[in-house]
């Protein structure tokens, strides 16, 4: 059967700062979700996430991508875990709910989508993964040693089904007009993927399909949300499926470019690099609002029924990639606002520095 996977996450509150959501809040989405989606037969099955302060909701179903009546589920979802945050008085209620209406499609309006539908294969693994405390971009780096680099993924060599390689999707997401992207195919045209993928704040990876096949492999989220909002509101922390084995790099494959815990905007205020540091499912925040996390969740789907997640992150080899992963975040810090601990102006430049910086300009003289 075809079957369409959609994740919609957004922050919508959270305890103590922007740490985690409250068990209410968690409850009242589940409880929405699984009254006016699955019990309605809108959805066939989901799942509920939280990393860090962010809110995902994992569907399965039978209505394509993009679907109004799936993105309406989880932004009345969402609308209903505000009320409870306003109620408890958490941080940041409502937080990435930009718009007061909806209007048929929740892109734009603040929370992040990933989705795709697909044929099922008879065997149907795949992984799905939420960052917090960092943007879209913070997926480039580990997509493109997944699905472009052999010293990473194996299976490029290994593998005759994943000869041919991958196509590239990538999105300007400084272009706010709409959807401006641009595909490449590796393995003939690395370099390009690279020069642009260097670019985590502009161009950030959509999609990935197989050569071989066509077959979709990676949904992303891409939404910046200071783009939406013209200032800051949180950072972005994308979420996205990854199917694996079979056609596709293995789970590990996909995980191990994971181990790098490499530098990433994001952390306090979304306003530092930090390493990003893969962590348990539903963990929480702590260091310097950070640091950046990812976590990731794998599942196998039949028939639009998904089965109990496992834990990707949850094994001794990343308790001591946690540790180096640390050592990293504290290396940084030590050096406070110095030059790369902080991200540079344009970054920046939707927040409050702003006003400072014109009050300081005034004050500048040139000496004759
Ligand atoms: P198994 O032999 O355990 O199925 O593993 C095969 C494989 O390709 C692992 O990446
Ligand atoms: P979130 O984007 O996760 O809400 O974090 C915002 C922030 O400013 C943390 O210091
Ligand atoms: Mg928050
Ligand atoms: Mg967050």
């Amino acid at each position: 059967m075809r079957v369409t996977l959609s994740v919609i996450k957004a922050d919508i509150g959270s305890v103590g700062g922007h740490i985690k959501p409250s068990e209410k809040l968690l409850s009242r989405v589940r409880e929405f979700v699984e009254e006016e989606g699955r019990k309605k037969g809108l959805i066939e099955d989901f799942y509920i996430f939280h990393t860090g302060d962010d809110v995902a909701i994992l569907m399965s179903h039978k209505r394509g991508v993009a679907n109004p009546d799936v993105h309406k589920l989880a932004w009345d979802a969402f609308r209903a875990g505000t009320e409870v945050a306003k109620s408890q008085g958490l941080y940041g209620a409502g937080q990435d709910l930009l718009k007061d209406a909806f209007s048929g499609n929740i892109r734009g309006m603040g929370p992040a989508v990933a989705e795709m539908e697909f044929e099922e294969r008879p065997n149907e693994p795949f992984l799905f993964f939420a960052a917090d405390k960092t943007e879209p971009g913070a997926f480039n780096l580990p997509l493109y040693l997944a699905f472009a680099d052999p010293m990473y993924c194996s299976g490029l060599i290994l593998s005759p089904s994943m000869a041919n390689g991958f196509k590239f999707t990538i999105m300007d997401v400084n272009y706010t007009e709409g959807d401006r992207v641009i595909e490449l195919n590796a393995p003939e045209e690395l370099y390009d993927i690279a020069a642009l993928l260097r670019d985590n704040e502009r161009f950030v990876v959509e999609k990935i399909h197989s050569r071989r096949t066509g077959e979709i492999a990676v949904a992303a989220s891409t939404t910046r949300l200071h783009n939406i909002a013209g200032k800051y509101v949180g950072k972005d922390d994308p979420v996205m499926l990854v199917r694996v084995q079979g056609d596709f790099p293995a789970t590990g494959e996909v995980l191990s470019a994971f181990s790098i815990g490499h530098y990433v905007a994001g952390f306090m205020r979304g306003s530092h690099n930090g390493p990003l540091m893969p962590v348990k499912l539903n963990s929480t925040i702590s260091f310097f609002d950070g640091p950046p996390i990812i976590s990731c969740a794998a599942f196998c789907v039949h028939e639009g029924k998904l089965t109990e997640p496992v834990d990707c992150f949850d094994h001794p080899f990343w308790d001591y990639i946690r540790m180096r992963v640390s050592e990293k975040a504290l290396e940084l810090r030590r050096q406070g606002f110095s030059g790369p601990a902080m991200l540079h102006y344009s970054e920046l430049e939707y927040g409050g520095i702003v006003e400072k910086m014109k009050k300081l300009e005034e004050r500048f003289k040139v000496r004759g």
